[in-house]
């Protein structure tokens, strides 16, 4: 049985009074045993408030990014060690921003993956395909190869520790999610892909859509056979549109 995940990725979003504002409702909202797993990713600032928040609670938190050496001359950037430092137990891997607004490789995001497990910490990490490459029938080449990427050489001795989020490029914050029955067919391929790479783990790993995800659509995602989750981001700014969609699982 695999308990839905839904996360908050508040992206470039928010000081540490407004998350701080926004933590408190959530945690009055979310009450003492949710149904579903919760994770909130403030920025790198409000990390350190959010894990006080948090501990004790049934949110968990994670960084929306990390960099997968564990120390070294690299200005600006935050390693995965120090993000466990403080606590975090999930980190975004892959997500499309990081990806094309930054330039993110496919190998490095492997890296992040697999410095994120070698911490301890569960990554999500984000696959999808652009507009142009879903019109030209390669969603799943472009998936798989990003898959098979970031998770080569990796060793799962349970599923729970790594979670898979299928957002097509074209559906985040457009407001034009993916129609159901195409994330469907994107997650059971994934599903089968993990179910080829690891066996039987991967029964036991999340798959999240994310894209466009409202209160409103939440509810058809989260009935899909092979969607454990959401990985929210314009409608999780808000901590009672974010447990409206959480409570839709
Ligand atoms: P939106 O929910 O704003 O479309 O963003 C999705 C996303 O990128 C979550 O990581």
């Amino acid at each position: 049985m695999r308990v839905p995940i839904v996360a908050a990725n508040w992206k470039m979003h928010k000081t540490v009074s407004e998350a701080e504002a926004y933590l408190k409702r959530l945690v009055e909202l979310v009450g003492e045993k949710p149904p579903v797993e919760l994770v909130v990713f403030p920025s790198f600032t409000a990390i350190p408030m959010a894990g006080r928040l948090l501990s004790g609670t049934p949110i968990a938190w994670g960084a929306q990014n990390a960099h997968p050496e564990h120390q070294g001359a690299f200005t600006g950037e935050v390693s995965v060690a120090q993000v466990a430092d403080l606590g975090a137990r999930f980190l975004i891997c892959g997500h499309s921003e990081r990806r094309h607004l930054f330039g993110e490789s496919d190998a490095f995001v492997g890296a992040k993956v697999r410095a994120a497990l070698g911490h301890g910490l569960v990554p999500i990490l984000c696959v999808g395909e652009t507009l142009d490459e879903r019109r030209a029938g390669r969603a799943w080449a472009v998936v798989e190869r990003q898959l098979a990427a970031a998770l080569a050489g990796v060793a799962l001795a349970d599923g729970r520790n790594l979670v898979i989020a299928y957002e097509p490029v074209w559906a985040i914050g457009t407001g034009v999610p993916a129609r159901p029955e195409d994330a469907q067919a994107m997650a059971g391929r994934i599903r089968a892909w993990l179910q080829q790479a690891f066996g039987k783990v991967a029964e036991g790993i999340r798959i999240q859509y994310g894209g466009s995800v409202k209160p409103g659509n939440a509810r058809e995602f989260l009935a899909l056979p092979d969607i454990d989750g959401a990985l929210v981001g314009g409608a999780s700014l808000d901590p009672d549109e974010f447990w409206a969609i959480a409570r839709a699982a």
